[in-house]
């Protein structure tokens, strides 16, 4: 009732109280293979990274089972159906497809599930959006160096050719790689995700050299082979969060612009503007002479490659779960190597994930900045409690979404879509106790039963009358 007075008072008034979101915008949900499939070893599926590293660690919570979207992906579907979605986003399990990672070794068990999974969201007129690699490497592609090795742009031209030529007809949106930031850092610097090494002055970013060339060589691939036939689009996923200068003082400013070029740049530079910021190019070169290396230990891209990295973007696809806020810092010590020290900056850690209006903010950067074709914000959402009254994440969603189409409509900020990480409570690389769905799943029975949230039941009459109330 309330929101029927507030919706005809804002028609009246043109008060933005309420917000119409265009019929053009897409919505949708997300998830990944890894987080939400199981069945770890059927149907011809080989090991992937994050099974072994986890199984090495006897870790009590694993991949194996998920929500068991291997077989229940139906309910997935039909799940994505009667919310209305816009498109799904999904990923495609690289050792289940290949697994070893090579193409000597081709598993068409798996061929026919996301084959399955895609002709039954294309028959519901659900836009499927495929990731192409989000984490689950191959065990045997990491044993022959994983990021470290260059030959890894190979082995992902196998794979990436590979999944446009079995399902590049039905497909508009490619995803290369998810969040390389975080493959990176957490999984080759911090050694807080797979492999788990700690690399954090120099693996992280000869991690970011090979990651960057394979993504420009996938995307190279479906420009040269595969665009002219099926007029699809590919991009990178980045994930970034957005952060305000803790105050208008030229250092917080700097420190600002530095953050930004080192967690965003780092991996847009050189994709839109050619190589990598020259702030990091500088002082990631200044400190490691100072420890006495012979050379930076960010690698340098040869001209050649700048050129052929350069250009390579469709639209830019972007994950992002909150706003920093981030203030100077004096230069840290030279002592052992480190991204933490070559960033250099205090990022106060005060964001909470409430603090949408960056959301705005930073999508008019990206716009200014890097004037790319589109942008969609690929994930956002929260962790609740495992509850079906999940009141905070309905206003978080509205809260963001809100300052988006306020970006599309007022900036002119061309915004396209908006995904909600997840579709449904999935396995959060570690734990299940992270609960992001709009749908719940019951961990405890062997059934993995789904049941709606208040946020899908919320989302649902979004997208159904493209209306975003005001609580
Ligand atoms: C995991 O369990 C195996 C077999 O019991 C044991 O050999 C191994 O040391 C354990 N690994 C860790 C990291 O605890
Ligand atoms: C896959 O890799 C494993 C381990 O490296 C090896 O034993 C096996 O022979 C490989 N299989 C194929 C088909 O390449
Ligand atoms: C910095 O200046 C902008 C624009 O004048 C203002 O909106 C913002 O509140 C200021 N930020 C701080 C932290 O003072
Ligand atoms: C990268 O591409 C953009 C857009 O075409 C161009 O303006 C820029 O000069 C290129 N950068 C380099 C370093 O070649
Ligand atoms: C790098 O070192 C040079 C020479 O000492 C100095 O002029 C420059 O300001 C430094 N740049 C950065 C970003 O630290
Ligand atoms: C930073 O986060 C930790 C953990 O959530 C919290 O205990 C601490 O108070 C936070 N610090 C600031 C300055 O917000
Ligand atoms: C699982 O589903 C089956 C078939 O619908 C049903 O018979 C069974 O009771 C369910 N088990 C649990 C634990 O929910």
């Amino acid at each position: 009732m309330l929101k029927c007075v507030l919706l005809i008072a804002s028609l009246v008034t043109s008060s933005l109280a309420v917000k119409k979101i265009p019929d053009h915008f897409l919505l949708g949900t997300g998830t990944s293979a890894f987080q939400v499939e199981g069945a770890w070893n059927e149907g011809g599926k080989g090991p992937s990274l994050w099974d072994t590293y986890l199984h090495n660690q006897n870790a009590t919570e694993n991949g194996d089972v998920a929500c068991d979207s291997y077989h229940k992906w139906q309910e997935d579907v039909a799940n994505a159906k009667a919310l209305g979605l816009d498109f799904y986003r999904f990923s495609i399990s690289w050792p289940r497809i290949l697994p070893n990672g090579t193409l000597n070794n081709i598993n068409q068990e798996g061929i026919d599930y996301y084959l399955n999974l895609i002709q039954a969201l294309k028959a519901e007129n659900i836009e499927p959006m495929v990731t192409i690699y989000h984490w689950d490497m191959p065990q045997h592609i990491y044993e022959l160096g994983g990021f470290l090795n260059p030959q890894f742009v190979d082995y992902f031209e196998d794979f990436s050719r590979l999944v446009y030529k079995l399902y590049g007809s039905y497909i508009k949106y490619w995803l290369t790689f998810n969040e390389p930031s975080l493959i990176c850092q957490g999984g080759y610097g911090m050694g807080i995700m797979a492999p788990g090494l700690l690399l954090n002055g120099d693996g992280i970013y000869q991690c970011g050299y090979v990651l960057l060339k394979a993504h420009a060589r996938a995307y190279r691939v479906y420009d040269e082979e595969f665009r002219a036939q099926y007029n699809g689009q590919v991009g990178l996923v980045v994930n970034f969060q957005w952060a305000e200068p803790a105050s208008n003082s030229t250092l917080d400013l700097e420190a600002q612009e530095r953050y930004t070029e080192f967690e965003l740049g780092f991996w847009v530079n050189p994709i839109y503007l050619g190589n990598w910021p020259q702030v990091m190019i500088d002082r990631i070169s200044n400190r490691s002479k100072l420890e006495g290396l012979s050379r930076s230990r960010l690698p340098s891209f040869t001209q050649e490659e700048i050129e052929y990295i350069n250009g390579t973007h469709d639209f830019f696809a972007i994950n992002t779960y909150g706003v920093y806020q981030v203030k100077y810092a004096p230069e840290p010590a030279i002592s052992y190597p480190s991204y933490t020290f070559d960033l250099g900056v205090d990022i106060v850690n005060d964001t909470t994930y409430y603090n949408p209006k960056g959301v705005r903010d930073m999508v008019n950067y990206i716009s200014q900045k890097y004037q790319p074709n589109g942008i969609i914000i690929t994930e956002n959402g929260k962790p609740s409690e495992d509850t079906l009254e999940d009141m905070d994440r309905i206003n978080l969603i509205r809260d963001y979404l809100g300052n988006l189409i306020d970006a599309l409509v007022e900036d002119k900020v061309n915004v396209f879509g908006y995904s909600i990480w997840s579709l449904m409570d999935n396995f959060e690389w570690g734990s299940y106790k992270s609960k992001f769905g709009i749908i719940r799943v019951d961990f405890d029975s062997p059934n993995r039963t789904r049941t709606w949230k208040e946020s899908a039941k919320w989302y649902q009459n979004v997208i159904a009358t493209r209306i975003l109330d005001d609580a």
